[in-house]
């Protein structure tokens, strides 16, 4: 028969090392009282037997009483207060504190002094967490799962390590939500592979014998867990706490029996099991032979010096293996060599067993330049190591988080020596905004951003700011900054220069800072001078806003200085010429103008010929017609046109009159409406000889009118001519008919071929 014994079964490197040490002590010091902070282990067998040895398990430090007290720390460790507690107490200690955990409390202390805040995976009730959470003003978030991570706030740096203890079910699925909410999450992987290779040696085990034993604790739960997988795989697994539980006769017949034990079981019941199994008919005389999986067969007397040798190798194996990682644990600073670079990442060799990567988003805050412009392969560079493994055996490094670090330092000295810093503003938060300083971010109170509260601060996101530290405070990481302060304290150097030189008839630039009702402030140069509201225009002006507004910038005279008060009087006016000054030549009496009514006196109107030239319409010069008071022909405001009558520029008079156009304009009018009425009638006079020349043209042929127009005076003409003449002519011969006889008449009427009947006629006439 074959008794294998698994590599990993019982005490891990930190319980065993805690329980030897225990018992060592209570062996040295048998006079002394030694007391265990909390249960040295969950074995009643181990526990049960210190307390034989006069080592008791005490849960505070306040239940100590006896002087002289010596405490054992166990493997979980405790809190940096514990410590001080018990020097204050003046008792002595034996610290079994697991040196895995103690590489976390240091990271945590040093992570904690950084501003860090600190994040724990793992159970809070566990022991081990509290210790870890005492290393961090027990401020630490511990987190039990991914959900828990949505209800944390956001902080600027976080460090996550892992209760040695968690599986790594939870552990990924934490880093996963952290990842996902923090950016620069400094994490540590502080999961103890001990609990996690036991399992997976058993498995192994169970797999290849006839029966499995596992030894440990019913009330553990890495034991039950054991058994699970054993029995998975193994139809003759057992569970016993102690030799005692092993059956006589109960491994009869089983070529091969595996053992393995829980982490809280020590060795020396490992070994009673092993001798029960050898003796009283459990193997009936057969042959034993012990190993240990993954080993050589050793003899019965070899078996537990070989066990021990086992743990010592599993302690001497993880010290190696923490050797192997020390020099990148996430944290660490290295030096590398680039070895190649893309415009998005840069591989860098530092010594490790895998190389670096930095992501452009890890190496430069300059997120429009590529890598290969800035760097080349060979380049010696100096970066923090943020993550061991990036998925693809890649250690995550990052040269932003390191210079950040540095620029701390920096930040740190400009703070001392009061030294202004380029920052950036990122975005606009509650009460102000945020300012990156050189990859720090610092807090910028809405009161400090300029010489002047402003409400809107929108306009300073994305732009480059000169910034003062006024508050920094490196165990919170806190750096408040103020661009008031350096605006303030260039305004004072501007303003002493500016009172040194300014003089009355200065033209100088300025811009308007603010209104009010008696005129505009302009800052020149740190300092505000008044424009008084009459000097704004020479017009004349009901309020400064209808001239200048906040922001403008203008040229500005300066018209006194009174250095003792510290008043300046500005002009904006007089930067233009005084209007009247070319009246003279601009304007002349018959100048008809469109001028606008400024207001009404009794005697007449005032209107605007341009700004700074007024003039009056006289009363009587308003209309054509009796009015009494201006305002019954005009309006305030109204654009009219009138005629210059009268201009004195050296007395700054225009004399303008509406009437005299009106009247012109009536005159015009007067020949304009009778001019028709002639035309009109001169038209229709000519039009009916036109229109019916034009419709008798239409009617009739041109011809047959020419020929009726030809014919028709010739035959009436003739005819009338023709009849003239003979009346003529009877009468003539009537008279002389008088005087001759009928007869005689007849005849010479005949000889003039005159027809009878016209000679009766005109016999008759
Ligand atoms: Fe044990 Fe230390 Fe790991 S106590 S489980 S070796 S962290």
């Amino acid at each position: 028969m074959k008794i294998i014994i698994d590599k990993y079964a019982g005490f891990c490197f930190g319980v065993k090392r805690a329980v030897d040490k225990a018992f060592e002590e209570a062996d040295k010091k048998k006079d002394r009282r030694i007391f265990t902070f909390g249960p040295l282990i969950h074995n009643d067998q181990v526990t049960g037997k210190l307390e034989e040895l006069g080592i008791k398990s005490a849960d505070s430090i306040d239940e100590i009483n006896c002087e002289g007290a010596e405490l054992i720390i166990r493997s979980h460790g405790i809190g940096e207060e514990e410590y001080r507690q018990i020097e204050e107490k003046g008792f002595g200690y034996i610290d079994c504190t697991c040196p895995y955990v103690s590489a976390i409390h240091k990271k945590v202390q040093e992570y904690y002094k950084k501003g860090y805040k600190i994040f724990i995976a793992g159970d809070k009730a566990h022991p081990e967490v509290i210790g870890i959470n005492g290393w961090c003003d027990n401020s630490a978030h511990v987190i039990e799962d991914e959900k828990t991570v949505d209800k944390l706030p956001i902080y600027d740096k976080i460090c996550l390590v892992a209760q040695t203890t968690i599986t790594k079910k939870i552990w990924d699925s934490v880093v996963d939500a952290i990842n996902k909410k923090y950016k620069n999450a400094i994490i540590f992987n502080t999961i103890c592979s001990a609990t996690e290779k036991r399992q997976e040696s058993a498995e192994q085990l169970s797999k290849k014998v006839n029966c499995m034993i596992v030894i440990g604790s019913r009330k553990s739960s890495n034991t039950n867990k054991l058994y699970q997988i054993c029995l998975e795989n193994c139809d003759n697994a057992y569970h016993i706490e102690k030799a005692e539980d092993l059956p006589a006769g109960m491994l009869k017949g089983f070529e091969t029996v595996g053992i393995t034990a829980g982490a809280s079981t020590p060795d020396w019941l490992i070994k009673e099991v092993i001798e029960k199994m050898q003796d009283n008919g459990n193997i009936m005389g057969d042959p034993v032979e012990i190993m240990e999986n993954q080993e050589s067969v050793v003899d019965d007397g070899e078996e537990m010096e070989k066990q021990e040798d086992t743990t010592e190798d599993q302690g001497n194996m993880m010290e190696e293996y923490e050797k192997t990682m020390r020099p990148v644990y996430p944290g660490d600073t290295v030096k590398g060599t680039v070895i190649m670079v893309t415009d998005d990442e840069v591989m860098v060799n530092i010594g490790y067993k895998s190389d670096g990567i930095i992501k452009k988003e890890d190496y430069t805050w300059d997120t429009d330049v590529s890598l290969k412009d800035i760097i080349k392969a060979g380049d010696e560079l100096e970066v923090m190591v943020v993550r061991i493994n990036d998925g693809e055996g890649n250690v995550v490094l990052s040269k932003k988080l390191l210079d950040t670090e540095k620029n701390f330092n920096k930040i740190e000295a400009a703070f001392n020596e009061k030294t202004p810093l380029e920052g950036f503003v990122k975005e606009i938060v509650k009460g102000g905004g945020i300012v990156e300083l050189m990859g720090v971010r610092a807090f910028m109170p809405a009161s400090q951003f300029d010489v002047r509260y402003s409400e809107d601060l929108s306009s300073f996101v994305n732009k480059k700011v000169n910034v003062e530290i006024i508050e920094f405070d490196p165990q919170k990481r806190k750096v408040v900054v103020s661009r008031k302060s350096i605006l303030k304290k260039q305004n004072e150097i501007k303003e002493k220069a500016l009172w040194e030189n300014i003089e009355v008839g200065q033209k100088l630039t300025g811009e308007i800072k603010r209104l009010a009702d008696f005129g505009a402030f302009a800052d020149i140069g740190g300092v505000d001078g008044l424009i008084h509201i009459s000097e704004l225009s020479w017009s004349r002006v009901k309020h400064p806003s209808e001239i200048v507004k906040p922001g403008d910038k203008v040229e500005v005279i300066v018209l006194s200085v009174d250095k003792e008060k510290k008043k300046i009087s500005l002009g904006l006016k007089q930067t233009v010429p005084e209007p009247w000054s070319a009246a003279g030549e601009k304007y002349k009496p018959g100048d008809v103008l469109d001028v606008k009514v400024l207001r009404f006196s009794n005697f007449g109107a005032f209107v605007e010929l341009e700004p700074g030239i007024d003039g009056l319409i006289h009363i009587s010069q308003i209309s054509d017609k009796r009015i009494a008071k201006p305002s019954d022909a005009l309006k305030i405001g109204e654009i009219v046109k009138a005629k210059i009558v009268d201009i004195k520029p050296e007395e700054k008079k225009i004399s303008l009159s509406i009437r005299e156009l009106i009247e012109a304009i009536g005159e015009e009018a007067k020949e304009e409406a009778e001019k028709p009425v002639i035309e009109e009638a001169k038209e229709e006079t000519e039009k009916p000889v036109i229109e019916e020349a034009k419709e008798e043209a239409a009617e009739k042929p041109i011809i047959e009118e020419v020929k009726e127009e030809a014919e028709k005076p010739a035959v009436e003409e003739a005819k009338e001519e023709a009849e003239k003449s003979v009346i003529e002519e009877v009468k003539q011969e009537a008279e002389e008919a008088a005087e001759k006889p009928i007869a005689e008449e007849a005849e010479e009427a005949a000889a003039e071929n005159i027809t009878e009947e016209t000679a009766e006629e005109t016999a008759e006439e």
